[in-house]
């Protein structure tokens, strides 16, 4: 046996035990182990069962992802668990945690499955831009029938322990201890003469419905949802093929399909994003045995929009949290918010009249300081105008208990200047929430010059806490996601002075794999905001840059987008959906005019480069900075808060793939052309000349 991998006898029971933290993936070392473990239990004689228990906190979350890419090595998945399926003496998988990916497909290989009542299974693959490799696609269906393996295999969804009961994919729940419960089966079995059972050989999920109609049907959902994605396309063919073909063609099939993904670019990008999210968790420079500080209960000052959304991200994590407004009028309207965006969810399925209850019970609305003395954290969230925020920060250093953690929403004022507003600016954090801040995942979190290292890991805890996807930024305007955004939504802009219409920019960079085009993004959001940025921005801005005129065009006829019902589109009263605005088309002209640029049409490649490239640029000066740590962290924060194609691994990574020298040559093109803006950032001059990448360059070479 191998380190990873212990074989003990339990009277003449065979008990195979998986060690290896901390997910039990099946590395090299867990396959063979496994391959050797079966193959004993098989041949001894007096050995009657089979049990599968995983040592930690979970059962195999799947093939070891880090070997992705890297020369196989023997024995394969697929081997190993041919021979699982195979063993003549019956075997029980016993699953707690997750059993995902390649954990289930070894799950699938044994005869039988018990699963502890809160566990969750799952085939994930297609997260990564793969398919299920070692028979996921061929048994799955098998036992479930086509239309449930379809759902878990194209969506990666896991499902719990109860659902997979219904299902067939586990044959019986229980609680309690691991091994006490796999023996308990297993004795049944042996008692009950109940032989190997072979999901491979079973037919009852393929049987009594229409697969073809099920396959077309989802072909259709995948085309209107995920556009662009190579694994799922290849998901569904696998699966048609358990529907057409012997198991052992199957297997086969579902290997090619396999390699085609492993060899996919799209696999190296997923890949990517996996372990940056996990990445972006860490901070480099803080000791290891920081300490945490406890968060029990919280605050936010201000029930505007961003407030409130705040607010309901504690309350959905249990925390109860204290909502101060500045009257009881404004308190009443953040209150109503917040019971709607609940009630809506209500209305949608997603949660029960109970559950809402109970988290509007959570959320106390306060119109005095004096009730805030007793948070373990405070978020501020008032207006963006730093006369406000000194006001607040002085009312919290008065009232707030030592320790409490006092964090600002701001989105673009230095946090520095907000800290110095109180007498201990070591407690004092950014927590950079996006909007709507109940539902997006991103939270940036803002280290100032002063901020404690405790203060800072409790921040990230907290984000880990309310479910979000925490990075640490440094302070500047902006900092990361926004300060690359101004420069995309600017040479967005500068690209309808050139000839464009939102619609072709939008669409580009739609197909490009962006969630939603910037113009459409900015009606959404408010023209007013980026005009309030740019008034900001003018008074430091060199005389030789000027922004696009658009906006301002629009903003001076009162088209702040959807709010007011134009903006780049138009908007019927009630319909979100954007339609051509008639009155743009003369600003543009105009615009145009003015700067005398003769108004021609654009390629889509020149305007998805011209808008991506100056996020790539702005990159790469914000990590020459350190206002993030590693290129990583800004791909994290593009693909969670920007809508940026996921199967594109984030802005720097893309840059990677398409090669700097290559990206550096468009830059110093559009320098040349467009002027100062597009100035090539040293970092990226830097690494293109080496011939090194921005990953490289964050490992620290
Ligand atoms: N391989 C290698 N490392 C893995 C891993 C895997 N499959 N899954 C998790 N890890 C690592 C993480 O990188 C992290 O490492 P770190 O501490 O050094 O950063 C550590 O395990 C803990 O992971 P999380 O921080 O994600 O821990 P959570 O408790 O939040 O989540 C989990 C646990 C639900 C298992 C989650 O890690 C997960 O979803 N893992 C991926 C599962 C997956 O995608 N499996 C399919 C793999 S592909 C496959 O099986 C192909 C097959 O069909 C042939
Ligand atoms: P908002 O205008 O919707 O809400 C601000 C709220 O603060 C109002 O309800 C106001 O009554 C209240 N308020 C003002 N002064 C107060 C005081 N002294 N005490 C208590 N309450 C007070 O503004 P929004 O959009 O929620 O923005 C709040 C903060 O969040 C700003 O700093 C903004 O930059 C930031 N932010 C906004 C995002 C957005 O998309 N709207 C995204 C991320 C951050």
């Amino acid at each position: 046996m191998t380190d990873v991998i212990r074989l003990e006898r339990r009277g003449d029971i065979a008990l195979i035990l998986v060690n290896n933290p901390p997910v039990n993936a099946l590395g090299h070392a867990v396959r063979k182990g496994l391959l050797d473990a079966f193959r004993q239990a098989d041949e001894a004689p007096e050995v009657t069962a089979v049990v599968l228990v995983c040592e930690g906190p979970t059962f195999m979350a799947g093939a070891d992802i880090k070997e992705f890419g890297k020369p196989p090595q023997a024995p394969s998945l697929p081997e190993v668990i041919e021979v699982i399926e195979g063993c003549r003496k019956p075997s029980v998988a016993v699953i707690h945690g997750s059993a995902l990916g390649g954990g289930l497909e070894v799950a699938l290989g044994c005869h039988y499955r018990i699963a502890r009542s809160d566990a969750k299974v799952g085939l994930p693959e297609v997260k990564l831009g793969l398919l299920p490799g070692a028979g996921g696609t061929q048994r799955l269906p098998r036992l479930a029938g086509v239309e449930k393996a379809l759902e878990m295999i194209v969506s990666g969804q896991p499902i719990g322990a109860a659902e997979a009961l219904e299902h067939h994919i586990v044959d019986e729940l229980f609680e309690g201890d691991l091994i006490e419960a796999g023996l308990t089966y297993a004795r049944r079995l042996v008692e009950e003469g109940r032989g190997p059972r072979r999901s491979g050989e079973q037919t009852r999920g393929l049987e009594g419905v229409d697969n073809e109609a099920l396959i077309r049907a989802k072909h259709a959902e995948v085309a209107k949802r995920m556009p662009g994605l190579f694994s799922p396309l290849r998901c569904i063919a696998a699966v048609e093929a358990a529907t057409r073909l012997p198991l052992a063609e199957g297997l086969k099939r579902e290997r090619e399909l396999f390699t085609e993904c492993l060899n996919s670019p799209q696999r190296g990008a997923l890949i990517h994003s996996f372990f940056a999210e996990r990445q972006a968790g860490k901070i480099d420079d803080l000791p290891s045995d920081v300490k945490l500080r406890p968060i029990r209960t919280a605050a936010v000052i201000g029930g505007g929009t961003m407030g409130v959304g705040i607010a309901l991200s504690f309350a959905n994590t249990g925390v109860p949290v204290k909502l101060l407004e500045i009257n009881d009028e404004a308190l009443q309207r953040g209150l109503q918010r917040a019971r709607e965006t609940y009630a809506a969810s209500v209305k949608r399925g997603s949660l029960t009249e109970d559950a809402m209850e109970q988290r509007l019970a959570l959320i106390a609305g306060v119109t005095d300081y004096g009730a805030l003395a007793d948070a373990d954290v405070v978020v501020e969230a008032v207006f963006e105008e730093m006369g406000v925020k000194q006001q607040v920060f002085e009312q919290l250093d008065a009232v707030c208990k030592p320790g409490a953690i006092l964090a600002s929403n701001t989105s673009s004022l230095d946090l520095n200047a907000i800290a110095a507003f109180t007498k201990r600016p070591e407690d004092v954090v950014g927590l950079h929430f996006f909007s709507p801040a109940n539902v997006m995942r991103l939270l940036e979190v803002v280290r100032g010059e002063r901020t404690s290292d405790e203060v800072l890991a409790t921040a990230m805890a907290i984000g880990k806490q309310l479910k979000k996807v925490s990075v640490v930024v440094g302070v500047c305007d902006g900092f990361v996601g926004n300060r690359m955004v101004f420069q995309y939504g600017r040479e967005a802009e500068f690209l309808l002075e050139e000839g464009a219409t939102p619609q072709q920019v939008d669409a580009a960079l739609r197909n490009f794999g962006m969630a939603m085009g910037p113009f459409a993004m900015r009606d959404l959001s408010g023209l007013d905001i980026g005009q309030a940025i740019r008034k900001r921005q003018r008074a430091t801005l060199p005389a030789h840059l000027d922004f696009p005129t658009v906006s301002d065009k629009l903003c001076a006829a009162g088209m702040l987008g959807q709010k007011t019902g134009a903006g780049y589109y138009r908007y019927e009263p009630g319909n979100r959906t954007p339609q051509e605005n008639p009155d743009l088309a003369p600003m543009l002209e105009a615009a145009s005019r003015e700067k005398g640029i003769e108004r021609k049409a654009l390629d889509e490649q020149y305007i998805v480069e011209r808008c991506i490239f100056a996020l790539v640029n702005e990159g790469a000066k914000i990590l020459e900075e350190g206002i993030a740590q590693r290129s990583s962290d800004i791909d994290v924060i593009y693909l969670n808060g920007y809508g940026f194609p996921a199967f594109r691994g984030g802005p720097m990574y893309y840059a990677d793939s398409v090669g700097l020298d290559k990206v550096l040559a468009r830059v110093k093109e559009l320098h040349a052309r467009c002027g100062d803006w597009w100035k090539p950032a040293p970092l990226l001059e830097k690494l293109a000349a080496e011939g090194r990448t921005f990953t490289e360059w964050q490992a620290g070479q």
